[in-house]
């Protein structure tokens, strides 16, 4: 392989910087040329490329974002853009593409591989942590330490005005980010759309846990379950008594300087995914189980889904008496 392409796709994640860095250096490395797609499958499609240079990627390692750029681009969903975008990619003598990005990017992914037999390599990297086959994504770690350090915050607000506080967090269609903030921030109650939620019994938990002396309570909210302005009307009318407050977190998850964690994960990626093209095994998508480095099918990785470990309930409900 003597050429291959990299872009970063759908919604950024911090690390990804780190992988494009890792991938990059480990072209090079390789003798292989590494062309930057920038603006993700939108700039494959426009043709947005550029050769990087081990110097390209200098001083980023620190940095959240991506300095290749992304956009959500719905129109790779039509298979003639699909089809212009490989020809582009054929034009220019790429032998093979990493992708860097989520959920849905793989889903690109995936089809430029099957439907153009085209040598791709898709490496996860999302927030939301709701990609099969890996138990971690690029960001999540650096996104769950974002969540931390503002709960964190608002708890010292909610105790001192004895307040229940509901902290939306992103994940999409997923409460896979919202239980492990709930779990490391100390949530009393965890809602997630993976588990259907009734209001009553939330505003019975309430109840009982004021009858056990709590006067705060910190409620995180998956946004897939629910908007968090919404709940906090609704519970204000079941219990007047209270003062119901609420904070979106928001696009502060997205950013920021990625952790110990992110930084490793997306650093090993960057090195496996090249590994994976130069060995010639394509359609795969790098992952982590455990400790072990993990290849899974891409074909796996867009039809099944990761289910959300129910067990933290148990321990959310036994941390909160
Ligand atoms: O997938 C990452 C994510 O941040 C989700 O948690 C969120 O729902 C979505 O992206 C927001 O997308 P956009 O950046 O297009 O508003």
């Amino acid at each position: 392989m003597k050429k291959i392409a990299l872009a970063t796709t759908g919604g950024d994640a911090p690390g990804m910087n780190c992988a494009i860095r890792s991938v990059v250096r480990t072209a090079i490395y390789n003798k292989i040329e590494i062309i930057g797609i920038y603006d993700g499958f939108k700039g494959l499609y426009e043709k947005k490329f550029l050769l990087l240079s081990s110097r390209s990627v200098s001083g980023i390692i620190n940095q959240g974002g991506t300095i290749l750029k992304t956009k959500r681009f719905y129109e790779f969903k039509n298979r003639e853009i699909r089809e212009i975008s490989y020809k582009n990619l054929k034009e220019e003598n790429i032998e093979g593409l990493i992708t860097i990005g989520g959920e849905g990017s793989a889903k690109g992914a995936y089809l430029l591989y099957s439907e153009f037999n085209f040598p791709v390599v898709h490496i996860p990297a999302s927030i939301d942590n709701d990609i099969y086959g890996t138990d971690y994504t690029i960001g999540f770690d650096t996104a769950v330490n974002t969540a931390i350090d503002a709960i964190d915050k608002i708890r010292d607000t909610a105790t001192s005005h004895e307040r229940t506080f509901i902290i939306e967090v992103m994940g999409r269609e997923s409460g896979n980010l919202a239980l492990e903030v709930g779990i490391v921030c100390g949530a009393e109650i965890v809602i997630i759309p993976e588990v259907k939620f009734d209001i009553d019994k939330l505003v019975e938990e309430i109840k009982e846990e004021e009858k056990r002396g709590k006067k705060s309570c910190i409620i995180v909210l998956a946004e897939g379950a629910g908007k968090a302005e919404d709940l906090a009307k609704k519970l204000s009318e079941k219990l007047p008594e209270r003062e119901i407050k609420y904070t979106v977190l928001g696009y502060i998850q997205r950013g920021g300087k990625p952790t110990y964690l992110t930084r490793k994960l997306a650093t090993i990626f960057g090195v496996e995914a090249v590994k994976l093209l130069i060995e010639g095994r394509y359609g795969y998508m790098v992952g982590i189980k455990g400790d072990n480095i993990v290849y899974i099918p891409l074909s796996d990785v867009v039809s099944k889904t990761k289910t959300p470990k129910i067990e933290y309930f148990d321990i959310i409900q036994k941390m909160s008496i």
